[in-house]
């Protein structure tokens, strides 16, 4: 496919439609492709979470983007929701299933107990992994369970979410906001709680164009990895995203390679 694009793209064809292109509709640039190239994929054994200071701003959203446009590009990872206190993913899978606190509860079934969410390895979170909450025996589970692949994990939000056994086991940490004034003030009072994690940071802006997250993250002084659309498909709550939300995320995916 690639080299038939390639073909095209230097043949006089390619010529005559951006010229009629441009008539047609006055652009100047090139149309976006409309199909989004083949993602970029998790390196094995990377492991990214997704927080916010604040709820609502679409923190869970963009892990379970991520895990699943990894997948598309490349081997799948774990998807593990560790929200403590308001555990969401399961619901948008549409999945009762196993969950972190039932592998918790049975070591060495850990990965008999994983679930399926498409081609996601997927590990449901539980409420009741808010009492006695053990990181290092939850970091133990998710090595178990990732068996070498890559993990993305939801770690909620909230100042309790930033568990230090758990953001030491990261590569990354995405720092997760939205645009209304509450959340950008959440994501400025987040920064002060970062600076000594052991992990790298970057931010993600939820809900903004590529120009407006660039100013809020220069602003915030985290480094920007993606700014991810207003998407009506999620906005409706339903698991289905449009062609310039997986551009963003794939995005996103490169720069956490
Ligand atoms: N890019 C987007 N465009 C429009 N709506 C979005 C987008 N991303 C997420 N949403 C919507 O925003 C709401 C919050 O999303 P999500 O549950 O991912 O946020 P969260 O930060 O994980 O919140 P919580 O505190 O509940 O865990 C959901 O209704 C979701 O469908
Ligand atoms: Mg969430």
């Amino acid at each position: 496919m690639s080299r038939l694009r390639a073909f095209l793209d230097a043949s006089p064809v390619a010529a005559v439609a951006l010229s009629l292109m441009r008539e047609a509709t006055g652009r100047a640039e090139p149309l976006a492709p409309i199909m989004p190239a083949r993602p970029a994929a998790l390196r094995r054994g990377e492991r990214v979470g997704f927080w916010s200071l604040c709820g609502g701003v679409g923190s869970s959203t963009v892990a379970a983007l991520v895990a699943h446009r990894s997948a598309a590009g490349g081997e799948a990872p774990l998807l593990a929701d560790l929200d403590r206190w308001a555990p969401s993913l399961a619901l948008r899978a549409g999945l009762s299933a196993a969950t972190i606190a039932d592998a918790l509860l049975q070591p060495g079934r850990e990965r008999e107990l994983v679930s399926r969410w498409s081609a996601v390895a997927f590990l449901p979170g539980a409420p009741s992994l808010n009492h006695g909450f053990d990181a290092l025996r939850l970091v133990a589970v998710i090595d178990a369970c990732a068996a070498g692949r890559a993990a993305v994990l939801d770690l909620g939000a909230g100042a309790d979410a930033l568990d230090p056994a758990l953001l030491a086991s990261l590569g990354r940490l995405c720092l997760v906001t939205g645009t209304r004034a509450g959340q950008l003030q959440a994501a400025f009072c987040a920064v002060p709680l970062l600076r000594t994690a052991p992990c790298a940071v970057g931010l993600v802006v939820v809900g903004a164009e590529g120009d407006d997250a660039a100013r809020i993250a220069d602003r915030i002084g985290v480094p920007l990895l993606a700014a991810i659309p207003t998407d009506p498909y999620l906005a409706d709550d339903s698991f289905a995203a449009r062609a310039p939300t997986l551009r963003a995320v794939d995005t996103l995916l490169r720069a956490l390679a």
